[in-house]
């Protein structure tokens, strides 16, 4: 089956072309940072128009890098959420247009579940019905979540963020260090030459309050706000030496580890507590080679085996989306559904 991907839900246009059950003929990112560079972060109209310029574009160049044409086509998988409400709505707009003139299916998936099947798309990594059940750790600009995953559709979010997720964390630490947006491979690359043990910042210890959810096991939160906190404070206190780029690339090293310490601990932990012996991995923070390093050693030392997902779908693609049709965990949106169904912008699993 030949299905195409489209993602749109937040700052990342995207289309890909995938030959059941996780061939990737073609795939397509357009990134919209040099558009939400100069206001720090992502501005949802801003991102919402560039969807509408970029998608036409990245879909047909998907499909010429797949060699495929628009007949071949046999499904149209598309994100629709969580995300941001305009940007979803674009892909969506756009995915239905092309499966109502195909006459083929439209199938929703949720953009987690694309990370959390990310690492399949390595042409080397077995094949997910041999793992399972995995535990998966996604870690991105918006989410940071451990999952255990049973099968396809069947998931089970055990911790995630209660304020900041990782790659936030990492955006306002470098924003701090007046390194611009967005900033983890920036604060990886002074971290490279730093020295860890410089400061110590905190890790973010999680505690169950009153209306905590039953499903979510403190132990396996991360709190990743109080970290750049203690960073500004840090640095209000010690105005950065413009002549001493040693102490940057130390704060950087050691505010990274804070980050990649609190990320393993948990992971670790996570293993630990539910029996799993495979780790799958993806989100744009794990490009992070400090994080990838790190989560190696302790698996080797747990007898964990460790999936991460190649470089090139680390961050949003629209690979991963058709992925997820592919394994038959999407939903169907049938033809006759409203014209205005809406997307869903809000987390869910
Ligand atoms: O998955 P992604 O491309 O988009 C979202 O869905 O959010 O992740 C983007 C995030 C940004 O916060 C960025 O700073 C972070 O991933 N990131 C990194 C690295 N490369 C990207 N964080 C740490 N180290 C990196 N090398
Ligand atoms: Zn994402």
């Amino acid at each position: 089956m030949i299905i195409l991907g489209i993602e749109s839900s937040c700052d990342e246009t995207a289309a890909a072309v995938l030959a059941a059950p996780r061939s990737v003929q073609g795939h397509v990112v357009a990134s919209q940072i040099d558009a939400h560079g100069p206001y720090g972060g992502v501005v949802p109209e801003i991102a919402c128009r560039e969807h509408v310029k970029a998608l036409p574009i990245v879909i047909e160049e998907a499909l010429q890098a797949s060699g495929c044409r628009y007949p071949d086509l046999e499904a149209i998988a598309v994100t629709y959420g969580p995300g941001l409400a305009g940007s979803l709505l674009t892909g969506l707009a756009a995915a239905r247009a092309l499966s109502t003139r195909l006459g083929i299916p439209l199938l929703a998936v949720n953009h987690l579940h694309g990370h959390l099947f990310s690492p399949f798309l390595d042409p080397d990594s077995p094949d997910p019905a041999t793992v399972y059940p995995f535990l998966s750790l996604i870690v991105s600009g918006g989410h940071s979540c451990l999952v255990r995953v049973t099968g396809p559709g069947h998931y089970q979010l055990l911790g995630t963020t209660v304020d900041d997720a990782a790659g936030e964390a990492f955006d306002k630490g470098a924003n701090l260090l007046g390194l611009g947006y967005p900033g983890g491979h920036r604060i990886e690359a002074l971290a490279v030459n730093g020295d860890c043990t410089f400061h110590r910042f905190p890790r973010g210890r999680v505690t169950a309050h009153r209306s905590w959810p039953d499903e979510l096991i403190p132990e396996l939160c991360f709190s990743f706000s109080g970290l750049k906190t203690a960073l500004r404070y840090w640095i209000e206190q010690n105005p950065l030496p413009e002549d001493e780029p040693e102490t940057l690339s130390d704060l950087a090293a050691s505010y990274q580890e804070a980050i990649v310490d609190a990320l393993v601990q948990r992971t670790r932990r996570a293993w630990r507590m539910l029996g799993l012996n495979t780790l799958a991995v993806g989100g744009g923070v794990s490009l992070n080679q400090r994080l990838r390093d790190r989560l190696h050693e302790a698996a080797r030392a747990d007898g964990v085996q460790v999936l991460l997902t190649p470089p090139a779908y680390c961050g949003d693609n629209a690979a991963m989306i058709a992925l997820v049709a592919a394994l038959g965990a999407a939903r169907e949106i049938p033809p006759t559904a409203p014209l205005d169904a809406d997307p869903s912008p809000h987390p869910l699993f």
